[in-house]
């Protein structure tokens, strides 16, 4: 295929060995209704249907659209609005879409939906420690009711990034770790947005994010390259969008590169995977003005470049760079891009507007939410504090300094996050500053009643405490009953382009930590963080730690009962918490090594010779009221077969004094194979309550898929060999029996 001019070399190899696929349509035709469509349009009105826009706020106007977006509008020129979450502003928007433009094709109203939208759930990854899927469905569900009510019809969401590298501040988006279980939680989350059918007037379509790697960022940073394997590309980061293929309307990809390619115009990715493999006829937007990064990336010299090599490679919308509008008519008309290539991305926008039911019922969302009123509503926020307190990790509790007894009399609540009200919500909080969020210090308060000397010392930065403020917080913690560090990182040290080099407690904390520690009493340190903060010397140091996440609008309450004995902890950490940022990567699943580290310190293996290579905490760890007694795994037959599953039985005995909740782990692994397969992997988990004393059963399936892994293209399928099944609490303290995968 001869290269177009001005597309450098290496974008025009990769177009023209995916030539064959360039004219790969969607794997189903389009209606009849759409073909139509297509037929009547201009090649303006088509350049306008891939062209995402957003609207505009000012702190005299709130949100709005700007004349010129209006007037593209009005022209036909615009396919989708986002940030538009304005129940008039967006009524208006679809009013002029339908009803003053020459075809009156509705308009998709956008929206980052992430944990929540007036009621503001824990952030995704606290979400990931409650292992709850339930919860994480319903939580959805009441984000799309809320946010139907001001016209959002679509979410840039489920983020279901797999990230190793926690310097990364949107760790704190996804699910954390294990595939396995982003894969879960996506499943959830866009059953929760769309109902069993998107045309649902109070659900909103899911966009599954990023599609690419866009965990995998060098340095853990946003918007760089990726230098993965495609085995990692394939295994560890689009599991949770293959699963969805069947259910997702629209993906959007990610920001950053593959093989030296940007996925927004990667056709490996959006057309050879995609496409081709997983037949897949899903609409895939760009991320906020990644076409315009071609040219930063070098990979597009000018504009028209960028829209060329977007379309080419398979990106169907332009969101807000506006190089499809401007550029594609010209492209072309010139001859450059084939008009079959902006038909094809036409229908897929198209076929998703029909799809989410907007051909037919523009309207029907903001019918479906007439008359709403309340914002977030007694019985959202219940569900939130509900899914707040089982979010909750206890990742120390020495001489069980917690629950603090419910006889204080006097509790000093110290720290930046002491009585922060909007810190609680983290990143991406939608309209949850407007929910009344509670802060630690008012869930005390509400918890303990009037009777209770409350002593709150709130610190003002997050860097550290002033003089003034520590003498306070000292003098606040003598003779209290309870003291509670409310420590962490700021909801803006986590999130989008949040990446840290050090990713331990911000700043002097550790100096109040110390002041307050002295005084002797008995002390809980809650931490805050939108990451696995690598807290080592407070691990040492501080007596009992409680992993908040960012909890959200009912976080203070919940975290308030937790402490107080009013909920036992559930949650277990979703992610490895590395000792110290010099230990990245590590997480569970890692390869195994030629030398293991089997002790510390060690010579001539894989150590550091400054700290052990495991995790301050690991993947699965969380502690309970309770002590629980972990026995050996037992299986019915050795034998595995792809027809016939091993069935594994755990016992698990209530050692302690308290009523508790156990969560055993199954871990997999292919001892030998063909290839060097990770130590260990995240498949399942179970939860038994026992009384004091009592002892119980949780039983696995083991089936053949749980070890399969990547062979080629869209293929996946272990060999013959020993699979190590392995149980526990945690993934650093598991109990192996071994069993053989024969096909
Ligand atoms: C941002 C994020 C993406 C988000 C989009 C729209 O840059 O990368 O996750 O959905 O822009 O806000």
């Amino acid at each position: 295929m001869p290269r177009p001019p001005h597309v450098p070399i290496v974008l025009a190899l990769a177009v023209a060995l995916l030539a064959p696929l360039l004219a790969a349509g969607p794997a189903r035709a389009a209606s009849e209704r759409i073909e139509a469509l297509i037929a009547r349009m201009t090649l303006e009105e088509k350049a306008g249907q891939l062209n995402f826009e957003t609207a505009d706020w000012s702190q005299d106007r709130g949100l709005y659209m700007s004349e010129e977006t209006e007037d593209r509008l009005r022209r036909g020129l615009v396919g989708g609005l986002f940030n538009i979450h304005a129940r008039g502003v967006a009524r208006r928007a679809q009013e002029i879409a339908t009803r003053e433009t020459r075809l009156g094709i509705p308009v998709m109203l956008g929206y980052d939906v992430i944990h929540g939208y007036d009621t503001v759930f824990p952030m995704p990854i606290g979400q990931a420690a409650a292992f709850d899927l339930e919860r994480v469905e319903r939580s959805e569900r009441i984000a799309a009711i809320e946010a139907i009510g001001d016209g959002v019809n679509m979410t840039f969401s489920p983020m279901l990034d797999t990230s190793r590298d926690p310097r990364w501040g949107r760790t704190a988006e996804g699910a954390g770790e294990s595939t396995w279980w982003a894969t879960e939680i996506g499943r959830a989350r866009v059953r929760g947005f769309q109902t069993a059918d998107p045309r649902d007037p109070t659900g909103i379509a899911a966009c599954p994010k990023h599609l690419g790697a866009n965990g995998a960022s060098k340095g853990g940073l946003d918007y760089t390259a990726m230098e993965i394997s495609e085995r990692e590309l394939r295994e560890v980061h689009l599991p949770p969008f293959r699963a969805l293929v069947d259910t997702a309307l629209c993906f959007m990809a990610a920001f950053n590169t593959y093989d030296s390619v940007p996925v927004a115009a990667n056709p490996f990715i959006l057309r050879r995977i995609l496409r081709e493999e997983w037949g897949s006829d899903a609409m895939v937007m760009s991320d906020f003005g990644a076409l315009s990064e071609l040219e930063r990336h070098g990979v597009a010299e000018t504009d028209a470049d960028a829209a060329e090599a977007g379309i080419r490679g398979g990106l169907q919308m332009d969101m807000a760079s506006t190089f499809y509008l401007a550029e594609l008519p010209g492209l072309v008309r010139a001859g450059r891009v084939p008009a079959a290539l902006l038909d094809e991305a036409v229908r897929a926008v198209l076929t998703l507007k029909e799809r989410m039911g907007l051909l037919d019922a523009p309207f029907a969302r903001f019918e479906a939410s007439e008359g709403r009123t309340e914002t977030s509503p007694a019985p959202h926020r219940a569900e939130a504090q509900d899914f707040a307190e089982r979010s909750l990790v206890l990742l120390k509790n020495e001489g069980d300094v917690l629950p603090f007894a419910r006889s204080v009399r006097s509790v000093a609540v110290i720290g930046p996050h002491a009585d922060a009200k909007f810190e609680m919500l983290g990143s991406w909080f939608g309209r949850g500053v407007f929910s009344r969020p509670v802060s630690l210090a008012a869930g005390l308060a509400d918890l303990l009643g009037p009777g209770v000397d409350l002593r709150i010392v709130p610190v003002a930065a997050f860097e550290g405490a002033t003089g003034d403020e520590t003498r306070a917080a000292v003098t606040a913690a003598r003779g209290a009953d309870a003291v509670i560090l409310a420590i962490g990182e700021a909801a803006g040290m986590s999130g989008e382009a949040a990446s840290r080099t050090d990713i331990d407690l911000p700043g002097r904390q550790m100096d109040l930590v110390r002041a307050v520690l002295a005084e002797g009493r008995p002390t809980a340190a809650v931490v805050f963080g939108g990451r696995p903060v690598a807290m080592e010397a407070l691990a040492a140091e501080a007596p009992a730690i409680l992993k908040v996440w960012f909890p959200g609008t009912m976080g203070g309450t919940a975290v308030a009962r937790l402490l107080f004995g009013d909920v036992e902890p559930l949650a277990r950490m979703p992610v490895s918490t590395p000792r110290s940022v010099g230990q990245i990567p590590v997480h569970h699943d890692r390869l195994p090594s030629g030398r293991p580290a089997i002790k510390w310190p060690d010579v001539y293996s894989s150590n550091y010779l400054d700290r052990p290579t495991t995790p301050l905490f690991p993947f699965g760890h969380g502690l309970t009221w309770t002590r629980f007694e972990f026995g050996e795994p037992a299986v019915d037959v050795r034998r595995l077969t792809d027809d016939a599953p091993v069935s594994v039985t755990v016992p698990v005995r209530n050692a302690g004094d308290r009523p508790g909740t156990a969560m055993v782990q199954l871990y997999l692994r292919s001892r030998f194979a063909p290839i060097s397969r990770p130590v260990m992997m995240f498949r399942a988990f179970e939860r038994i309550r026992l009384a004091p004393g009592e002892a119980g059963t949780v039983r696995f399936r083991v089936s053949a898929d749980q070890i399969a892994w990547w062979q080629a293209g869209d293929r996946f399928a272990a060999a013959p060999g020993p699979i190590d099944v392995m149980t526990g609490p945690s993934a650093g303290e598991v109990r192996t029996v071994r069993i053989d995968y024969m096909p």
